[in-house]
């Protein structure tokens, strides 16, 4: 097997695609994989912080996780989105890192980047694979080369299986509905071994 370098990047409010990312990051440093775990750039006031005390404490609680920037999407070989749903797209925060990656686009460095995506939302249909299909677009535009868990791993089926990328339901308190954690870390394996092969092919 090829170590690759992979860059968890993910955008949390609340802790859900936080927990996804690490999970993804435990499941890539076991493998022997060398991993960046970073989180987009918080954008929204602190007026609006303020009025949610969970997202105020998730917040200062990763205020160390260091925040994500084009020069992880140009160190990986392999990229793993985590993001929540917002009205069945990605946030703005999300959106923000993924604009200024034009630079590296313009010069042709994001193509053959391995890339897979990760979602979660408040209701079973609220959106998951429309948000991970919003991620790849983006992805399209840059060459990349996307893999999709499909239904590789047999803990799929009793955890959503979603295809598209791993996704989790939230209740009101943010309890996640669907035990997805061995899905998500056979996804973050899966993408680090799809990119050690197009590496080793190079
Ligand atoms: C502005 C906004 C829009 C949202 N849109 C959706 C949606 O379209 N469908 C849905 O099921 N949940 C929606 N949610 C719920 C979030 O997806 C949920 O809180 C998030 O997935 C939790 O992830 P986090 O803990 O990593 O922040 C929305 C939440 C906010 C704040």
């Amino acid at each position: 097997m090829s170590n690759v370098k992979v860059a968890v990047i993910y955008y949390s409010s609340t802790g859900t695609n936080y927990q996804l990312a690490r999970w993804a990051e435990e499941a890539l440093k076991e493998a022997g994989h060398e991993v960046k775990v970073a989180r987009a750039q918080e954008l929204a006031p602190a007026e609006a912080i303020a009025q949610n005390p969970a997202w105020e404490q998730h917040l200062e609680e990763t205020k160390d996780v260091p925040v994500a920037s084009p020069d992880d999407l140009d160190w990986a070989d392999a990229f793993i989105f985590s993001t929540p749903t917002r009205f069945g797209n990605v946030p703005a925060q999300v959106k923000q890192l993924l604009d200024q990656a034009g630079g590296l686009w313009g010069q042709g460095k994001l193509v053959n980047k391995v890339v897979s995506g990760m979602s979660s939302a408040m209701n079973p249909h609220g959106g998951q694979e429309a948000t991970v299909k919003s991620l790849y677009t983006t992805m399209m535009h840059w060459g990349a080369i996307i893999v999709p868990p499909g239904y590789t791993s047999e803990a799929a089926f009793t955890s959503g299986g979603n295809p598209y990328g791993n996704s989790v339901t939230v209740d009101g308190e943010g309890n996640m509905q669907e035990d997805v954690e061995q899905v998500v870390k056979d996804q973050a394996k899966r993408t680090a071994q799809v990119a050690g092969w197009v590496k080793n092919g190079q």
